[in-house]
């Protein structure tokens, strides 16, 4: 069952999605070498508590912080750590959700680490950000969640990257995770088709290398398998019949 949205609903997602957009704001300005995973995590929850949020991702299934923080070869639900200390040249996804009202948002941003980023990682991280961009443009009235996924994917790959499979976007709502799924790869016409007042969380993971994923020992850390590095942007993203609305900026 999807849950379409009412405009009241709908403005009260902007709310607690320009909450996110502020804290991962906030957090980007902090990110330099020298700065550890934790850091970054101090500040999201002191923010968030702030502007009266909540955070959504502590406590969901037990994970146990604010913000997952992913670096380099990790592609999403890094756990911050003291230890985990970022240095110049890494790329750092920083991924926020948060509850306001009985509305979630979540969103995430990849950025890169001090002012000496590798080319591969800066077209990375341009391809990936794009490609939520194209996404971002199938969200209207008849079309569906295929077209997203396709989009993602054929921007993607035809910058010679691949997108992961094993980890996918989201309905989003009055919780974290709704109907539909929302895979960054797809068959344009096929999947849900759109409706006025769908919320989709659109996350492409992208990867330089091979495209498949696996979780590390603390259950929560999903690396590439091959070692590659890998970028992460999300967005809320409302269906309206004037197109798409960005709740999370
Ligand atoms: N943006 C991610 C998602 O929607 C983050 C979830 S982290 C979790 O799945 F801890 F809340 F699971
Ligand atoms: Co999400």
């Amino acid at each position: 069952m999807i849950n379409c949205k009412s405009q009241t609903e709908l403005e009260k997602m902007r709310r607690s999605g320009r909450i996110v957009g502020q804290v991962l704001e906030t957090v980007k300005a902090l990110v330099a070498p020298g700065v550890s995973t934790m850091d970054l995590e101090r500040v999201a929850e002191e923010k968030i508590h702030e502007l009266g949020a909540k955070p959504a991702f502590k406590g969901y299934y037990d994970y146990p912080c604010v913000l997952c923080t992913s670096v380099n070869n990790e592609i999403i639900h890094g756990i911050p750590s003291e230890k985990r200390v970022l240095k110049e040249g890494d790329i750092v996804s920083i991924d926020c959700g948060v509850v306001l009202d009985g509305y979630y948002g979540d969103s995430a941003i990849t950025v890169p680490v001090g002012n000496t980023i590798a080319p591969e990682l800066k077209k990375l991280l341009e391809v990936t950000e794009t490609s939520l961009k194209k996404a971002i443009q199938e969200v209207r009235l008849g079309k569906t969640v295929g077209d997203v996924g396709a989009a993602v994917q054929e921007y993607v790959e035809s910058n010679g990257f691949s997108v992961v499979r094993e980890f996918v976007g989201h309905g989003i709502g009055t919780r974290l995770h709704e109907e539909p799924q929302v895979p960054n790869y797809g068959v344009r016409g096929h999947g849900t088709r759109l409706r006025e007042g769908m919320v989709l969380a659109i996350e492409p993971m992208v990867n330089i290398g091979k495209p498949e994923a696996r979780v590390l020992g603390d259950k929560w850390t999903a690396v590439t398998v091959d070692g590659s590095y890998s970028a992460h942007f999300e967005h809320c993203v409302a269906v309206t019949r004037n197109g798409p609305l960005v709740l999370t900026e």
